[in-house]
């Protein structure tokens, strides 16, 4: 017995002793015995261990793991032995034993005894002695991470391979933990137990030792072990509904951080009972996370199963519970009813809308909806059926209408339908808001009948109001007039006495491509004072305004150039622009020439020098003494406040240099008979234009102003005299006519007497020279047209029967505006 040779003959031959007594006597089944006696021992690397185990019963072994894995040094041999061979013995041998062999060894009966009081293992740890190995385990580049809780003890597993090696525990990076036997204690056998951990052993720890002068260290990991339940559902989705008779199934499923571990349990209707059966599973464990999965299970559920079903999910103090409710049902059901009213209301242009219905039903029925009786999915790609749910994405007005579900187990021959009506609510629209794209106002003649309309529509049927708002006046200088949508308005009625004299206010209904719109008319029967009207229709869903600029003007377009007269050499140039206040902006004068075919803009003067008016500003030139230099373009040049843009309209100037008068015909005798009628014309020529006087007998004939029959008339150079002779005044007329003309300028005009019959002008010469300079001024070029563009557009919306009326500002509207400078009137005769 080479071990006893080691534990001490003495000890060896008493255990013998004691063998022997203990197995004659047969009284009492002893413990197994190992051949090492003691609670350790400690032998050299590389030589063999021997072990035998005797004892009264069949026994194993148990071995440390490294041990066992050894079957190539391994070998256990089991003999009868004792007297009678009565005894069982097995023999362990373990060739060159190594360091990481060193640990417990045991040998246990197999039997379960009979008495508890009754030894059936003998344990001996073995040292297996190697000063290059002092640790069992040397984890020298990776730490070995061990799990702790705060609180709990944690055992640094640095085992050594011979009692007498010195170790110390580290930690990172500075600090020693001493074992001072209390919280800390070594055990060659485990290592440093640290009895109730703390925060400060969590890091990197290390045991370290120096043997024949060589540092051996081993890296320790300690980490927290926490109790972090992420997560813990039971993934069928509540409530769990069966019909009766079927194998019910919940699962539960808990996630938690790596280093937690659960316990978890279930409470249920059945549990007194333990109806369930559970089942028990740690999944399949993430880099970041574990799952455990608690599975319960009833077989052939009845109604007495049904209920709330809760697992309960424990990690240390966390604790997280979840539930479902089991339904078990008798038989196939549906039960349907309208969430609230069974009439509903949206609004159209919602992104999506749900038209719900609350269905009880097991197991899930088919279902289909209908509209106004037809299958929604014919109807629509905007329908969308989502469980007991239909979504209407982009709510439009036509949505609106009867909705039915129909609902049906087939197999069990069970159908129910439910019919739930939509009014779609649409906000009211103005039609000429959507259509409008010019920046500027239309501007209205002063004193015209206006007629401004809103098309509208929207459900439920808005209500129309007109509203005013007047535009400033402001009497300061240096002023700007100004209209404002942000004034409050002021609502208007027909009997009404605010703003413009209104003719009527008229509401007109139609049906329009399927839709009920509405065309309020408001009739200004006055023009006079600038403001904004405003129509605004009202729902319960919404409001909607239309403003209309409404200014007045008193000049076509808004923009007027006028020349009074072409001044000759010597008079005064006057021009004057006149622009609609509200419109336009920063009034110029320019006076353009081209220099080196470069036109070049001289402004001659400025928009403070203009004279605001009740509807426009009026900007005058005015050149005194006018020269044949001062003939050329003038341009007046407005902004226009809503587009920016800047307006010029140009006037071409020529001065005409002075020319004496000059006849171009002349009277002739004629003889008449009495009673009977007779024309004298008068023909004559000259700048400035002449004025004619006409003489009989050397006295001059007063004529009657205003009577163009009786007078002169336009032009003022061809002037006739036309008189109806009485017996009475043939004596005075006598025998011949005199006409004279006299120059307005020139002074030194001959006198003329022209006699004889009127004749025709010279051919070539034109007959009123002058009206060759008379200018007939003309409105600007019309910028849009009147009529707004978008007008065929609402007339297809209303028909041929269009409650439109565009507000024109028309020539004939226009009582101002007659041809400013008459052409002539034509040729009337002087007849007797
Ligand atoms: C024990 O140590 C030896 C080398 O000393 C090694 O080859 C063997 O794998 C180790 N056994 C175990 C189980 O770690
Ligand atoms: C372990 O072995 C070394 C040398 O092999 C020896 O010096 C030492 O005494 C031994 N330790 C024990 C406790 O036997
Ligand atoms: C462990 O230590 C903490 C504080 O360090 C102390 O509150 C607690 O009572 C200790 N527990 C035991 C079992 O010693
Ligand atoms: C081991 O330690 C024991 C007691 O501490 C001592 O008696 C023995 O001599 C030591 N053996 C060696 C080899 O150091
Ligand atoms: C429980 O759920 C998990 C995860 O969904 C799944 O892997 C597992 O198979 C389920 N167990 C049972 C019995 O349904
Ligand atoms: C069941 O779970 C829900 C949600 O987690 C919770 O609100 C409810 O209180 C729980 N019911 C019971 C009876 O525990
Ligand atoms: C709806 O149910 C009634 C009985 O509740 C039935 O008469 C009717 O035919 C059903 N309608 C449809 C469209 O199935
Ligand atoms: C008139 O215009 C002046 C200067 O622009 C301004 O200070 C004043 O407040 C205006 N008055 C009214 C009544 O708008
Ligand atoms: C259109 O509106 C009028 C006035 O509100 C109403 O009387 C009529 O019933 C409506 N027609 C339709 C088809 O909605
Ligand atoms: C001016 O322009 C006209 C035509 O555009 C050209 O014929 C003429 O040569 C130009 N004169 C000068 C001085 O550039
Ligand atoms: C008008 O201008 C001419 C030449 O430019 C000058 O001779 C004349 O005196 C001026 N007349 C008046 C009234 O200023």
């Amino acid at each position: 017995m080479g071990s006893c040779r080691d534990a001490g003959v003495l000890l060896c031959a008493l255990l013998g002793g004691l063998l022997l007594t203990g197995s004659s006597s047969g009284s009492k089944l002893k413990g197994p015995e190992l051949s090492l006696k003691g609670s350790q021992h400690i032998m050299q690397a590389g030589q063999t261990l021997y072990l035998k185990c005797r004892g009264e019963a069949a026994h194993s072994w148990s071995l440390p793991e490294t041990v066992r894995k050894e079957s190539k040094r391994l070998s256990i041999t089991k003999s009868a032995c004792g007297r009678n061979d009565k005894q069982f013995c097995s023999t362990l041998t373990l060739n060159m034993a190594q360091a990481n062999h060193t640990g417990f060894y045991s040998c246990k009966y197999l039997s379960t005894p009979t008495s508890k009081k009754k030894k059936t293992e003998s344990t001996i740890y073995i040292f297996i002695n190697d000063t290059d190995r002092p640790f069992l385990e040397m984890h020298s580049e990776i730490p070995e991470i061990i799990y702790m809780t705060e609180g709990r003890e944690v055992v640094i597993p640095c085992r050594v391979t011979s009692p007498n090696v010195t170790v110390t525990l580290k930690k990172f990076p500075h600090d020693t933990l001493i074992p001072d036997g209390k919280r800390i204690t070594w055990d060659s056998r485990k290592g440093f137990i640290i009895a109730n951990a703390t925060y400060r052993e969590i890091g990197l720890l290390a045991c370290e030792t120096t043997v024949n002068g060589h540092l051996y260290k081993t890296n320790y990991l300690t980490y927290r072990q926490t109790n972090t339940i992420i997560d813990a559902q039971i993934i069928t989705p509540s409530p769990v509904k069966l019909l009766r008779g079927r194998t019910l199934t919940l699962n539960c499923t808990t996630t938690t951080a790596l280093n937690t571990r659960v316990q978890m349990t279930w409470s249920y209707p059945g549990e007194a009972k333990k109806r369930a059966s559970v089942r028990q599973r740690i999944g399949r464990r993430s880099s970041d996370a574990n799952v455990f999965y608690s599975v319960l299970m009833i077989y052939n559920v009845q109604n007495r199963d049904k209920g709330l079903y809760t697992c309960h999910v424990k990690s240390g103090p966390s604790f997280k519970s979840v539930n479902t409710s089991v339904h078990v049902y008798d038989k196939a059901f549906i039960t349907v009813k309208h969430r609230k009213q069974h009439v509903l209301e949206t609004v159209a242009g919602k992104r999506s809308y749900r038209l719900s219905m609350k269905v009880k039903a097991f197991p899930s029925p088919e279902v289909l909806w209908l509209k106004d009786g037809f299958p929604v999915t014919e109807k629509s790609a905007r329908y969308l059926v989502l469980g007991y749910s239909l979504i209407i994405k982009d709510v439009a007005a036509e949505d609106a209408g009867d909705y039915t579900i129909l609902l049906a187990i087939k197999q069990s021959n069970v159908f129910k339908n439910l019919t739930t009506t939509l009014i779609v609510n649409v906000k009211p629209q103005i039609y000429e808001k959507a259509v409008s794209s010019f920046p500027d106002p239309t501007l209205y003649p002063l004193g015209s009948r206006q007629t401004l309309t809103c098309t509208i529509y929207g459900v439920p049927q808005p209500t129309v109001r007109w509203f005013w708002r007047p535009c400033h006046h402001n009497h300061s200088k240096a002023r700007y007039d100004f209209c404002s949508n942000n004034d409050e308005p002021l609502i208007l009625d027909p009997d009404g006495n605010v703003g413009n004299r209104i003719e009527s206010i008229t509401q007109r209904t139609a049906i329009i491509e399927g839709k009920n719109k509405t065309a309020s008319t408001l009739v200004v029967a006055d023009a006079r004072i600038s403001g904004i009207y405003s129509c605004v229709a009202s729902n319960k869903v919404g409001t909607v305004e239309r403003n209309i600029n409404f200014y007045i003007t008193d000049v076509p377009n808004g923009f007027h150039v006028n020349l009074e007269k072409m001044p000759t050499e010597g008079e005064d140039l006057k021009l004057s622009c006149t622009v609609n206040k509200f419109l336009y902006r920063d009034i110029t004068w320019l006076l353009l020439r081209t220099v080196k075919n470069r036109t070049m803009h001289h402004s001659i003067s400025k928009q403070k020098m203009a004279i605001t008016k009740e509807y426009s500003v009026t900007l005058d030139l005015t050149v005194k003494n006018a020269s044949l230099e001062d003939s050329g373009t003038y341009a007046c040049r407005a902004r226009n406040i809503y587009t920016g843009e800047e307006i010029l309209q140009k006037k071409e100037v020529t001065i005409r240099d002075q020319e004496a008068p000059r006849l171009l015909t002349s009277l002739s005798d004629r003889t008449v008979a009495i009673s009977s009628s007779s024309t004298f014309r008068c023909h004559v020529t000259g700048v400035p234009e002449p004025q004619i006087t006409w003489f009989k007998n050397n006295h001059q004939i007063q004529q009657e102003p205003g009577n163009p029959s009786e007078g002169h008339s336009h032009p003022r150079e061809e002037t006739q005299f036309r008189e109806s002779l009485t017996k009475a005044e043939q004596d005075f007329l006598g025998p011949r006519g005199i006409c004279r003309k006299k120059g307005m300028i020139s002074t030194q005009a001959p006198e003329s007497v022209c006699t004889g019959d009127a004749r025709q002008p010279p051919p070539g010469q034109p007959r009123g020279e002058a009206s060759r300079h008379l200018q007939t001024t003309r409105p600007p070029p019309m910028e849009r047209p009147s009529t707004p563009a978008q007008l065929p557009a609402l007339q297809g919306l209303w028909g041929p029967k269009s409650p439109w009326t565009p507000t024109t500002p028309g020539g004939s509207l226009f009582p101002l505006l007659g041809t400013t400078e008459a052409a002539s009137t034509g040729d009337p005769s002087f007849s007797f």
